[in-house]
């Protein structure tokens, strides 16, 4: 029998691999997704598989396919987690174990594995997609089974079973990156008193080392997806990058906070956002043209559930799909561009225009119009205040 491994080439899921031949005794398929985070060198990436005792590394490139079908409904959809997460890692799970599902069919493995440690979020999101999308699957997750609880242990367990230790160090930090975010957890960050350190962060300068002069960026949104940058048309991934780019060079997205895990604690974590800060400030301008009052509510109301599904790896839930058609019907006419300025760490709105606007100049101004009457304020607000004043006049006995 076969296993697919969600495998990164660090030393973590390196010495998975003869773990699970020894413990399983089966042949270890290694899977690499490339989601935006930097594969450094994918040649060598094959090698050292084989060389931890793999019998194939397969690699694929899911970053359109991250893009456009994970992180833009999320967008969309308005989903953050807990006031200020923009689910980077939560959206990230779902289409690699996806992948690894297909890969599993492909080369006729009956098990998965993946390398995410028992007191975290991301082993549910993997478990949760393995089990909607082909529930025969056996899925093993070492670090909830061996005794290797150390970095120092699983050398020695590497050196035994003659795996390449990666010569990268090994960074102090807890990191997870793709196209959307990089997340940093762990060291200094686990006391939530701490500032981060300067040097920490990866994606964008600090806003206090970023430009003096402003740039003034151009968002264009067709139904509440993102189409173009200063008006070139781009592919999803394309998009992203051109404006983790941007935003990262102005010190745009960094979020700091301590959020609740699925598993119940609490965990501090710091995520570099810059291109997806910049969409959403975007995608949610546009709606203060598009959408009226009463429709705002109920789309943000429903947010806050999507977020919380996604953020606990209920991606492929019916009631997440259920919520993404609501989101984007609700997102129709969410078409047309916002200009933001960004200068150190902010973002500032200076434009909006859409072809739905349901802004009238003609109504809203303070020279008169002919579509709204003063004089119907005056009954309008008399019958609006109308509880408030049975109220009082029952205090006052009239
Ligand atoms: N706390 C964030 C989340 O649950 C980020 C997790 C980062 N994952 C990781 N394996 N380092 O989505
Ligand atoms: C892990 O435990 O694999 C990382 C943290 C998390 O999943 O939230």
């Amino acid at each position: 029998n076969k296993v697919v491994l969600a495998y990164s080439g660090g030393l973590d899921t390196s010495v998975i691999v003869p773990w699970l031949r020894e413990n399983y005794g089966c042949e270890v398929v290694c899977f690499t997704a490339d989601v935006g985070q930097g594969i450094k060198e994918l040649d060598g990436l094959e090698q050292k598989a084989k060389a931890s005792g793999a019998c194939q590394l397969v690699v694929k490139d899911l970053k359109e396919e991250f893009v456009k079908d994970f992180i833009f409904p999320c967008l969309r959809a308005g989903a953050i987690y807990e006031r200020k997460y923009l689910l980077g890692t939560s959206m990230a799970r779902p289409v690699i174990a996806k992948a690894m599902v297909d890969v599993a069919k492909a080369v006729g493995a009956d098990a998965v594995a993946h390398g995410c440690t028992g007191k975290g979020n991301d082993q549910v999101r993997f478990e949760l997609t393995f089990f909607a999308l082909d529930p025969k699957l056996n899925v093993v997750a070492p670090w909830r089974e061996w005794d290797i609880t150390g970095r120092e242990d699983a050398i020695e367990y590497a050196k035994k079973h003659n795996v390449p230790v990666p010569v990268t160090k090994k960074s102090i930090y807890s990191r997870d990156g793709n196209l959307w975010h990089l997340s940093h957890e762990g060291d200094i960050l686990e006391d939530p008193e701490n500032e981060p350190k300067k040097d920490m962060f990866m994606l964008t300068a600090d806003p206090e080392d970023a430009p003096n002069e402003p740039e003034y960026v151009d968002i264009g949104i067709i139904s509440g997806i993102p189409v173009s940058v200063n008006g070139q048309e781009l592919s999803p991934a394309s998009l992203l990058t051109k404006l983790n780019e941007i935003g990262g060079r102005h010190g745009i997205g960094r979020i700091d906070m301590v959020e609740n895990r699925l598993v119940g604690m609490k965990s501090r974590g710091v995520y570099e956002t810059p291109g997806g800060t910049i969409l959403f400030a975007a995608a949610r301008e546009l709606e203060s043209l598009t959408l009226d009052r009463e429709t705002m509510q109920v789309k943000d109301s429903l947010a806050l559930k999507y977020a919380e599904l996604v953020y606990a790896g209920r991606w492929f839930d019916p009631l997440r799909e259920s919520m993404d058609s609501f989101m984007e019907k609700i997102s129709e006419t969410t078409t047309g561009s916002v200009t933001l300025k960004l200068y150190k760490g902010s973002i500032t709105v200076t434009s909006r225009t859409s072809p739905y606007s349901l802004y009238r100049q003609d109504i809203s101004s303070f020279e008169s119009g002919d579509v709204y009457d003063q004089a119907d304020a005056a009954g309008f607000i008399r019958l609006y205040g109308l509880p408030m004043r049975v109220r009082a006049m029952l205090k006052e006995g009239i």
